[in-house]
């Protein structure tokens, strides 16, 4: 199964929503205000409304229920409130990928968002010009598994089985089952989705030979993506052991102090997934 098998297969890879789009779009766009946002959430209501259940949920733990968005935005700033609107629109499109494989798709959307926002957490302190962008490589790093996931189910079991068997990677052992990788799928999609190409050569190469040589976001990516898998945050099949990585760390350049951090930080960026999770999939079934 090579990469044009799977395209074939997935012959019409679903469109990134507008909203998303759009935020991405203003992230290039420094005029761009809080109330720009809001009149393009007030058009989706479900999003809108998941947003402010995000919002009022324990994990910000605001004094009083705010009820509008406007308000939202000023309360939680526009960076935050522009993260969540990725992870709720972007989180929608994973589960269409997915084939509703919930336990595996819930594992995948956990490791993505603790990545995500991990790597949100460096990029500030790194002064990288777009920690938003840094946020949207967390998220889809990993999105080529979820094709193998919703289109070659047999395939992605007989992975993650022949990883558990081998105490090995996801990435060591694809290549017995496809000839293809999910790092090359998932470049092949962040193409489709029109993300800037800096960000899918660092999907591309985010398993290949140190990654974290090839410039401060692959950095972030790599240390970002072991590190939630040394807090317990990992896909199906992830079955290696978790170490330590001084190299990565090295690579990223931030003061030692701040690796003891972003290893806490996965805790509450682990707290917040599970959030934006359980309200998106309350919504998918009408409980809310
Ligand atoms: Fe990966
Ligand atoms: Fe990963």
């Amino acid at each position: 199964m090579t990469l044009a098998d799977v395209q074939r297969r997935v012959d019409s890879l679903p469109t990134l929503p507008e909203i998303t789009t759009f935020v991405l779009s203003m992230l290039e766009d420094p005029a761009s205000s809080a109330p720009d946002v809001t009149q393009v959430l007030v058009r989706d209501a479900s999003l809108s409304s998941q947003i402010l259940k995000l919002v009022n949920s324990a994990f910000y733990g605001l004094p009083q229920k705010v009820s509008d968005l406007t308000r939202a935005i000023a309360l939680l700033g526009f960076g935050r409130i522009k993260t969540l609107v990725l992870s709720v629109s972007m989180l929608r499109l994973f589960r269409s990928l997915s084939g509703r494989r919930r336990e595996e798709f819930s594992r995948f959307w956990m490791h993505s968002a603790v990545v995500a926002g991990l790597m949100r957490r460096m990029a500030l302190r790194m002064e990288v010009k777009e920690p938003e962008s840094a946020f949207v490589l967390g998220l889809v790093h990993d999105a080529g598994k979820l094709v193998f996931l919703g289109h070659f189910q047999e395939q992605h079991a007989a992975i993650v089985r022949l990883a558990e068997e081998r105490r090995a990677s996801f990435a060591a052992v694809e290549g017995s089952v496809f000839a293809t990788t999910h790092a090359e799928v998932g470049a092949w999609m962040a193409r489709g989705w029109g993300l800037p190409k800096e960000l899918e050569e660092a999907i591309a190469n985010h398993h290949g030979d140190r990654p974290w040589e090839a410039g401060k976001l692959a950095a972030a990516l790599h240390f970002a993506d072991h590190a939630a898998k040394m807090r317990g945050v990992a896909c199906a099949g992830s079955c290696e052991e978790f170490r330590y990585d001084e190299a990565a760390w090295g690579a990223v350049g931030l003061p030692q102090e701040d690796y003891f951090e972003m290893m806490a930080a996965a805790d509450s960026e682990r707290a917040l997934g599970e959030m934006v999770l359980r309200v998106s999939g309350a919504m998918d079934e009408g409980a809310l």
